[in-house]
């Protein structure tokens, strides 16, 4: 099996002013025992990707979005482009967040070009995927991840695969006080793992992380860590407090 680094990525979704976020990442990077084996990130608006960018400059800390256009330019009011993201020092880009398809109603077709979108601008792409409660009670959940990755992934090619992070996060344990249980991650990540694998095959499959997110907090990331082909975490709101989100990270370099 190929080793896979830690990926810890912080969700901040709409919060933080930008003086706020700036005295976060120096803070957060004057505390952290750099160089370690794991990735932090943090996905921020789009109006602190450019400062928190310049705040973390010669460190390792990944900077990233929370969103982005499938069109590289356009008459698209109110979007923003991969390469936008890109020119402000934007690393990653979650896509897919449940959020974005429940408020947005954003689905796999449009979420697949916004892959291959990012893919072409070089700015990894975080596919989020993960059912609802409904969909959990009548047993879909298996089919709900497959649809996800499949149409979500579609014409993306194996060599591009060790670019893509996947973050598994059921949509009914985001924003609550506990997460899924860690057989219910297990059995998640596993079938995961399958469809990546039937998708573009074990070699390139193995190198893509999967991450679990969904209420995760500084008092369960380190059990999260320990779950079967759990290879890090995508945290909502413990990474909005410095506190917590050094704790989940230095338990990630632990586990
Ligand atoms: P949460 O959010 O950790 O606050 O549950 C996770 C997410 O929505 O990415």
């Amino acid at each position: 099996m190929t080793h896979r680094p830690r990926v810890i990525i912080g969700n901040w979704k709409m919060h933080k002013s930008a003086d706020e976020a700036k005295a976060f990442v120096r803070a957060f990077l004057a505390a952290f025992p750099w160089p370690a084996e794991a990735i932090v990130g943090l996905a921020v608006s789009f109006t602190l990707i450019a400062p928190v960018v310049k705040e973390a400059t010669d460190s390792p800390l990944w900077i990233g979005a929370q969103n982005m256009n499938d069109a590289s330019e356009g008459a698209f009011t109110g979007e923003i482009a991969g390469p936008m993201l890109k020119d402000a020092g934007a690393s990653f880009v979650l896509l897919g967040h449940s959020e974005r398809r429940r408020y947005y109603g954003e689905e796999d077709a449009f979420i697949n070009r916004k892959v291959r979108q990012a893919l072409a601008c070089g700015i990894k792409p975080v596919l989020c995927v993960g059912e609802t409660q409904e969909e959990r009670s009548s047993q879909s959940t298996d089919r709900v991840l497959e649809t996800q990755l499949t149409l979500g992934l579609s014409h993306v090619l194996p060599e591009e695969a060790e670019q893509l992070i996947v973050a598994y996060e059921p949509v009914w344990a985001i924003g609550q006080r506990e997460s899924a249980s860690r057989e219910e991650i297990k059995q998640a990540h596993g079938h995961c793992r399958a469809i990546l694998k039937e998708l573009f095959g074990p070699a390139a499959a193995d190198k893509i992380a999967i991450l679990y997110g969904g209420s995760v907090s500084a008092s369960n990331a380190k059990v999260l860590l320990g779950v079967d082909d759990v290879d890090g975490l995508l945290v909502g709101g413990a990474s909005l407090c410095l506190e917590n989100f050094l704790k989940i990270v230095n338990d990630s370099l632990l586990t």
